[in-house]
């Protein structure tokens, strides 16, 4: 129920994620009446800065937010903002944390309520996970919990390793592993269209379905990130998280309800019925690339190796396509098609289901191509949100029997500015208890097992890169994984 009674400790307050998206999502939930008087913020970080200094930077940050219609509210909000400094490795200093939640705690009827906001490069994790224990902090009378951004671990072993922990402070039901595709208003739909349609559930599947592809591609490059991304790259950075959550919302089976754990059980079904990878496989089923110089958005752009720390040879992928089987009795022999890049040639994220031909064609189509349109289910996720059944009908002009025709429903502009990001969705569902459209760790597993396999052969195997202009729709292998088994890319 909300508005809701909390305390909530941003770690990387001063950060980019922070600036970006963490403080104008925080500042709309107040602004929209989630968060009201029993609500703090406390900034926490390692600058020797006031409460009114970091109050500044988070009204710059705030004010900077193009999504945000008005700044109504702003002032009250910053009320409620704190800062406390804390050396993060040192557990000493974490009494200026504990006070501080202690001193809001006297003043608001926040119930003990206590989030953990992770907003911080990997290394931090279990340093503030400790600290926060052996501070005794995290011994609350209400509840707590922890907010933790990805990546959580590079693989397998250090995931597990991350996991034991981070359990020794949290418990599972208090991690709220964060992958923000879950908090896309047009991610969730995908559920919402499979499970609330007649129309589509039937056809859902092997009979029916010849290919589903998912592309997310962006016209960005690695931007001032390289520290991070060369060490993660496409594979880690997109595919291992965003990407394969995707996959599973659109091969779960329906499940049971609406419930978190019911919901998660099916996702991980479908996460545990992808055919495994071998060596041989990555070669075949799986493209890298990395950007060469080109254009993006009208400007010359460099290539990869020459970004800012990034290594003159390196090695690390900025692209990845992939034919991936579940292997179950829905998807049995349906390749699902999956792509993301950066540098490309639009900043898009859409998936496309294919559908079979009709047994038979009756009609003329025309004298170059006599095929029927195929029937497609697209799915744009961003920067539009809409979804588009192309279909056949009658041809009126009467030069050809059919034509192919587009059913399609875009979100409405208002609805579109309901929230500023789909972290705000987030950190609400949290507020309120619900993990549904966060990372259970089954599903993190099973997803670093999938993928362990692709980087060992690709970190044990120099590319020649780069392979990719700027720009472009990346290496053309990737045409070549579809046109292999006699399909394309759609370009839709
Ligand atoms: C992040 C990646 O998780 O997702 C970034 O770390 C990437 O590299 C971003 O740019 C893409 O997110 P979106 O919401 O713009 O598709």
């Amino acid at each position: 129920t909300h508005p809701f009674k909390v305390s909530i400790a941003l770690f990387g307050a001063t950060g980019d994620l922070s600036r970006r998206k963490l403080l104008p999502s925080i500042f709309h939930l107040f602004q929209e009446g989630s968060l009201k008087d029993d609500f703090a913020l406390i900034a926490v970080g390692r600058r020797d800065i006031t409460d009114d200094d970091f109050r500044e930077i988070a009204r710059n940050a705030i004010s900077e937010n193009g999504k945000l219609e008005t700044l109504e509210g702003l002032d009250l909000f910053l009320t409620h903002v704190h800062y406390v400094r804390l050396s993060i490795t040192e557990s000493d200093t974490y009494s200026s944390l504990k006070n501080k939640f202690e001193d809001i705690e006297r003043t608001l009827d926040t119930g003990g309520n206590r989030l953990f906001y992770l907003a911080m490069p990997p290394q931090y994790f279990t340093d503030i996970t400790d600290n926060l224990r052996i501070s005794g902090i995290t011994e609350t009378k209400g509840s707590k919990k922890l907010i933790i951004e990805k990546p959580f671990g590079k693989d397998y072993d250090s995931a597990y390793k991350l996991n034991e922990e981070i359990s020794k402070s949290f418990q599972e039901h208090e991690i709220y592993r964060i992958d923000h595709y879950l908090g896309k208003e047009m991610v969730q739909n995908i559920e919402v269209i499979r499970f609330s349609n007649s129309l589509f559930e039937p056809l859902w599947n092997n009979h029916y379905i010849s290919n589903v592809q998912i592309t997310s591609s962006e016209s960005l490059g690695v931007l001032d990130r390289a520290e991070y991304y060369e060490r993660s790259g496409a594979v880690r950075d997109m595919f291992q998280n965003h990407m394969l959550q995707v996959v599973s919302l659109l091969g779960m089976e329906p499940p049971v309800s609406l419930n978190s754990n019911d919901i998660r059980e099916e996702k991980i079904k479908v996460l545990k019925s992808l055919r495994k990878v071998e060596a041989e496989d990555v070669r075949k089923y799986f493209v890298r690339g990395q950007y060469d110089e080109g254009t993006a958005d009208g400007e010359y752009v460099k290539s990869y190796r020459e970004e800012e720390n990034v290594s003159e040879s390196s090695n690390t992928p900025t692209f990845i396509a992939a034919r991936l089987f579940i292997d179950n009795f829905r998807w049995a022999g349906v390749p699902f098609y999956v792509r993301t890049g950066k540098r490309m040639k639009n900043k898009e994220t859409k998936i496309v289901v294919e559908f079979k031909e009709v047994p038979m064609n009756l009609y003329y189509q025309n004298e170059s191509d006599d095929r029927l349109a195929k029937n497609l289910l697209v799915i744009r996720i961003q920067p539009n949100e809409s979804i588009t059944l192309h279909l056949n009908v009658k041809d009126y002009a009467g030069e050809q029997d059919t034509k192919e025709i587009k059913l399609s429903y875009s979100v409405d502009p208002t609805d579109l500015a309901r929230t500023v990001d789909a972290y705000e969705n987030l950190i609400f569902d949290c507020l309120d208890g619900d993990a549904t459209n966060f990372t259970h760790y089954e599903e993190l597993m099973n997803a670093w097992s999938f993928v362990d396999p692709v980087n060992a052969v690709w970190e044990n195997d120099p590319a020649s890169f780069p392979n990719y202009r700027s720009g472009s729709n990346g290496p053309v292998k990737s045409s070549l994984l579809l046109s292999k088994d006699g399909f394309k890319w759609w370009d839709v």
